[in-house]
């Protein structure tokens, strides 16, 4: 619906200036009137006194009004544009500023006023912006880097077969294809998760019990490495069971390929959260990286030499998912190797009223 025209701000409470003014002058000179009129009767009685008791002193009158009017419209009028100077000010600013341009702020005045919180309040809403726009080109930017590499191998590979047919091995070619393929296909999955968890989509919300589904995780899959469970029964959150799954597949993953020989998964609860931790006994992340390895497309060298198939989005792809349920997922420090730990908030009892804490999850796929 086309927004409705009205008059300037300005403009307005000048108006409201102006009839105030009317209003009380014309009282003030009704009563002044009155008093003078029964003054007169005293002063000369039997004489008939008109209403406006004598022209000259009408006319004074009615003119003392008129000028009190025009006085209070001016200085209604200067008044408020002189107040409203700072908000022309943050006006024209924000409109020269662009989606290129976001390091510009608004100008803050001096006045601790309502206007300096405004001001104050729509240069931190820039500072949000301008990172989430930051943060938005850097991942197209590695997103776009990380595709390429797998697209030239694989326009390589067909370059080659058309050059030299009749040398082509098809069944080794083939296979190499289809390695970039897979690596494009991870990639894309990932991205399309991500993008999704960005979106927060709401998704099923379910109390879990979160050590029985770890140990069903654990179950479905032989690791190359010994596996140690401490979990405790009842440890009870609200999430999306499939979200948490690959959660804890994202750790594990990363546990199998750093681990020497053993991990421990455990799961407890503490101060009110669920923990879940998962810790190898590999060389571990330096503190240092310990926030690097969250950033997406991140993949350290040991990991690249270990595994060039990894695409770098499996922790902040969990990161987000920990997020997404009100919780945090951080590298804690350990005596050897890697330990992650996952803390979310613990369901409230089914007896308890209101829905439990933190925002609530989208929806990923299932890893
Ligand atoms: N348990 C661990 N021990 C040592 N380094 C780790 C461990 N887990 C993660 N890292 C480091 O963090 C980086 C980022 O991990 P992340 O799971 O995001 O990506 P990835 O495992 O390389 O790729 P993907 O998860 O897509 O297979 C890894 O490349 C690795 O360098
Ligand atoms: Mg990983």
């Amino acid at each position: 619906m086309p927004a409705r025209r009205s008059w300037s701000v300005r403009t307005r409470l000048t108006l409201i200036a102006v009839t105030t003014a009317a209003l009380s002058d014309t009282a003030v000179t009704a009563v002044a009137l009155y008093f003078l009129h029964d003054l007169a009767d005293a002063y000369y009685p039997g004489e008939p006194v008109p209403w406006y008791v004598h022209p000259g002193l009408f006319a004074f009158l009615v003119g003392m009004s008129l000028l009190g009017v025009v006085f209070a419209g001016v200085s209604a009028y200067r008044t408020v544009a002189f107040a409203l100077l700072p908000v022309n000010a943050i006006t024209s600013e924000l409109t020269e500023i662009t989606s290129t341009d976001l390091g510009r702020r608004v100008p803050v005045p001096e006045a601790r006023d309502e206007i300096r919180e405004l001001a104050q309040t729509i240069n931190q809403a820039l500072d949000r912006l301008e990172q989430a726009v930051e943060r938005q080109r850097r991942f197209a930017s590695d997103a776009s880097h990380d595709l390429r590499s797998p697209l030239t191998a694989m326009r390589a590979q067909v370059e080659e077969a058309l050059h030299y047919p009749e040398d082509v091995d098809w069944g080794p070619k083939a296979q190499a294809m289809l390695a970039s393929l897979d690596r494009l296909q991870a990639i894309v999955a990932d991205l399309l998760t991500l993008a999704k968890l960005d979106a927060a989509a709401p998704s099923a919300r379910e109390r879990i019990d979160l050590g029985r589904m770890v140990a069903d995780e654990l179950d479905r899959r032989e690791r190359r490495v010994t596996v140690v469970r401490r979990l405790e029964p009842r440890v009870t959150v609200a999430g999306d069971p499939l979200q948490l799954a690959r959660l804890l597949t994202n750790l594990m993953d990363n546990a199998e390929r750093h681990a020497a020989s053993t991990i421990m998964v455990s799961v407890s609860a503490h101060e009110g959260k669920a923990v879940l931790e998962v810790l190898d006994d590999g060389a571990g992340i330096a503190p240092a990286q310990r926030e690097v390895v969250f950033a997406r497309f991140t993949r350290l060298d040991a990991a690249r030499a270990r595994d060039a198939g990894g695409t770098g989005l499996g922790l902040p792809i969990a990161r987000e998912i920990a997020q997404a349920h009100g919780g945090s997922l951080v590298v804690e420090d350990s005596s050897r190797g890697a330990r992650f730990v996952l803390r979310i908030p613990l369901a409230r009892r089914a007896s308890d009223p209101g829905r439990p804490s933190g925002r609530p999850p989208g929806r990923a796929a299932a890893g």
